[in-house]
């Protein structure tokens, strides 16, 4: 089995190509950073592949021809994130610009045989203030999910959408501030923890095996969207 995971050296990306890998899948991961994707051990090949560059990313999937699993788990981070009235509409189109279109273009182009998985967000259905544009983007991946599955068949589309996860996106925030936010966070969701990259690894480790699921969103959140 061999899968790509664009975003595939930090984070959930990260915990989902170890967890492949330890599955015995031979796993591509990308990103641009190159102290992390020298530091990505457990892979057949660590690329740079900037995803928000078309031409990038159309020549790394016409050298890598076809492969059996995508994972997209790329964003520009905490962009756009901000009450609508502070952040300004070159906030709202730089987190469309590092996602949305990023995650369309990567759909596009890649000579998939098996399934894609597309990581989303909880911001797409609950009420955080604070969240308008990544509901906007992540709420955008989500919907295009049915119909890219009824497009794409027989290749498979789902997405997971994970609520809040220790993770290195969250390395805006001062440490402090970052622990009263998760200490936040875990009081107000029934698992009573914020999630762990690996919780959200397990989930796309399931869509990638899952051969009767397709078109459907997975909320990986420890229950924050039903609280
Ligand atoms: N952490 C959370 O609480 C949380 C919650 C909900 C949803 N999510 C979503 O989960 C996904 C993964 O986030 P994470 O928490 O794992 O973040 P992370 O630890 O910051 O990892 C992000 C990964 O994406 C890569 N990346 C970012 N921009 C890129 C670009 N333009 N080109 C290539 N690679 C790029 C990074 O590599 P480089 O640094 O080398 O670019 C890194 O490998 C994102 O879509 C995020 O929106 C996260």
């Amino acid at each position: 089995m061999r899968v790509v995971i664009m975003g595939g050296t930090s984070g959930i990306g990260l915990a989902t190509a170890r967890r492949l890998a330890d599955d015995g899948a031979e796993v591509i991961v990308t990103g641009r950073n190159p102290e992390r994707l020298a530091a990505v051990k457990e892979v057949v090949a660590a690329e740079q592949v900037d995803s928000t560059s078309e031409e990038a990313v159309a020549a790394f999937f016409d050298r890598t021809g076809p492969f059996d699993h995508l994972v997209l788990a790329f964003s520009p981070g905490a962009a756009g994130l901000g009450p609508l009235a502070d952040i300004g509409l070159a906030d709202v189109r730089a987190a469309f610009d590092g996602k949305l279109f990023p995650y369309l273009f990567a759909v596009q182009r890649a000579r998939v045989t098996g399934s894609i998985t597309l990581v989303s967000a909880s911001t797409a259905r609950s009420a955080l203030a604070g969240t308008v544009a990544l509901a906007a983007v992540n709420g955008a991946i989500e919907r295009m999910v049915s119909p890219l599955a009824a497009e794409l068949a027989p290749v498979r589309v789902n997405a997971v959408s994970p609520g809040a996860v220790d993770t290195p996106w969250w390395d805006f925030l001062p440490r402090e501030q970052r622990q009263a936010q998760f200490a936040a966070a875990a009081e107000t969701v029934p698992a009573g923890r914020v999630g762990r990259p690996e919780d959200v690894a397990a989930a796309i480790r399931y869509l990638v095996d899952a051969t009767y699921v397709t078109g459907s969103v997975l909320p990986v959140d420890g229950g924050f969207t039903v609280a």
